[in-house]
């Protein structure tokens, strides 16, 4: 990983106040002086900005109730995105969210620097459990339950994994599906007939919201 890389993640500095750092002889690796931000490092040298010795953190698992209006990516210049929520000291971490909700779904959304823990969540290979609470525009109908199970052939002919639904009342119901396709649970309701009017995720994985 790159010095500067390096500093950022485990400090309050950002890459260009590491930058700044370097030009004024403050970053030092095993004791000797660093001139070059994209000096490569390990992680377990001796690493030491004005004179202070910086350690790697841990891997940092952040779980946010996401609320309407925010997209789940790290910068947009339109939108407000997921990262505004998430406390200050947390900021300089270097947090991306587990996959995706759209910017009107509500629920749970996990943010992390482990990029291995982002893969094993989302790769589709891993069937992971996506629990949401889902509020419809029209009745629930009789025949949801077996579609669902059997698998549903969205518009553009993609047929989805088996899923399990619960019906709550007339126009709620619990979905819980393995995959995260763009728009999934929307483009379910869709081709079985009806419209997602309240998303909400209350699962992802063994990590549970109400
Ligand atoms: N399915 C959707 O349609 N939207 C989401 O935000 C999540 C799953």
């Amino acid at each position: 990983m790159r010095i500067d890389r390096f500093i950022s993640t485990n400090t309050i500095y950002s890459r260009s106040d590491v930058k700044k750092f370097i030009k004024k002889k403050r970053v030092f690796v095993n004791d000797k002086l660093i001139k070059d931000s994209s000096f490569q490092i390990e992680g377990t040298e001796k690493i030491e900005l004005n004179k202070e010795i910086i350690k790697a953190h841990d891997f940092i698992y952040y779980i946010l109730d996401k609320p309407k209006g925010f997209i789940s990516a790290t910068r947009d210049f339109k939108h407000k995105t997921i990262i505004e929520l998430i406390p200050e000291k947390y900021k300089h971490l270097n947090l991306k969210p587990v996959g995706r909700l759209d910017k009107d779904t509500t629920g749970l959304i996990i943010l992390t620097n482990d990029n291995d823990f982002i893969h094993t969540m989302t790769s589709p290979k891993n069937n992971v459990i996506k629990k949401y609470q889902v509020t419809l525009a029209d009745n629930i109908q009789s025949n949801y339950k077996e579609k669902i199970k059997k698998g549903i052939i969205l518009k553009d002919g993609t047929i989805t994994k088996p899923g399990e639904f619960e019906i709550i009342d007339d126009k709620k119901c619990f979905l819980t599906i393995t995959e995260g396709k763009y728009h999934q649970v929307k483009r379910m309701f869709a081709a079985l007939g009806n419209k997602v009017v309240e998303l909400r995720r209350i699962q992802f994985g063994e990590y549970k919201i109400t």
